[in-house]
């Protein structure tokens, strides 16, 4: 191409992009050349190309404010609900964890509890509901409890004004994976009541857990008072779903010894 010295193109594509790189709006810019020339092609109304333009920045900070969340938050990647086969495992109510899915029981800080044997698909729903409700625009924190206890341990002397501002108490949803997998003594215990009444009616929590609630005493280093003053607060407002089924790591070796009977 040669540099032409003829008079300056009515429209000048660059300075616009400049603008609206100088106004943030990085999308936008990326694909103005694009858009300027299709609606050139298909003589787009001015207004209608206007909202092109705005929809291309939009949709371009929503898919980055999804991706920065979704790493931010702790939720391991790859399991979602369209990879989820309902059809293998019967005891989930597919309707209920669509609902779920909707993400009103994260807006009105509701539980959920998942409860069940290895392998049912407990993470991968929890991780599921987890990037659900991000990609519906609150924040959302995933931990292994053992990680978790680990953090409230560290921060058990803050002064509640610091306290407040970690993430497993001011994110919109708290998802505590794997509960019940070793039993706590009473300092645990007790943080764990701190967690859940401070959480309770401000924010949502999600737990995922091999124990039922009848052995929720003896998990809570035995003390009956206090593993009621946490269901108690848990199950008001919650959902409960409990998955009686087989292991679907196991699956393959349930088929392979199908199959040689
Ligand atoms: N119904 C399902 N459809 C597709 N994948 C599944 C299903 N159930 C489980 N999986 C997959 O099987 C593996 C085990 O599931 P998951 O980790 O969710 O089990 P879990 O109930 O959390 O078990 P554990 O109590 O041992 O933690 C994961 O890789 C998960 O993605
Ligand atoms: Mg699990």
């Amino acid at each position: 191409m040669t540099t032409s010295t003829k008079a300056a193109p009515a429209l000048n594509v660059d300075a616009t992009r400049n603008q609206l790189l100088q106004l943030g709006c990085a999308h936008a810019a990326e694909q103005l050349d694009a858009l300027l020339s299709a609606a050139v092609k298909k003589t787009t109304a001015p207004h209608a190309f206007l909202e092109q333009v705005l929809g291309a920045e939009l949709a371009g900070r929503e898919e980055r404010r999804i991706k920065t969340s979704l790493r931010l938050s702790g939720l391991p990647t790859g399991q979602t609900l369209a990879n989820f086969d309902f059809a293998f495992q019967p005891a989930i109510e597919r309707s209920r964890v669509e609902t779920l899915a909707t993400s009103g029981w994260v807006k009105s800080c509701e539980t959920v509890l998942l409860q069940g044997p290895p392998g049912v698909g407990k993470t991968h729903l929890a991780v599921a509901l987890g990037a659900k409700a991000i990609e519906q625009g609150f924040s959302a924190q995933f931990f292994r409890f053992d990680e978790l206890l680990t953090l409230l341990k560290r921060d058990s002397h803050l002064p509640p004004s610091k306290l407040r501002r970690k993430k497993y108490l001011s994110t919109a949803l708290l998802i505590i994976d794997e509960l019940g997998f070793e039993t706590m003594d009473r300092e645990e215990a007790s943080l764990f009541f701190r967690l859940i009444t401070y959480r309770y009616e401000r924010g949502a929590i999600l737990i995922t857990t091999n124990k039922s609630i009848r052995d929720w005493t003896e998990l809570l280093a035995g003390d009956e008072v206090l593993a009621a003053a946490i269901l108690d607060r848990l199950l008001h407002h919650a959902t409960l779903i409990n998955i009686k089924g087989r292991s679907y790591r196991l699956r393959e070796l349930d088929e392979a010894l199908r199959t040689k009977q």
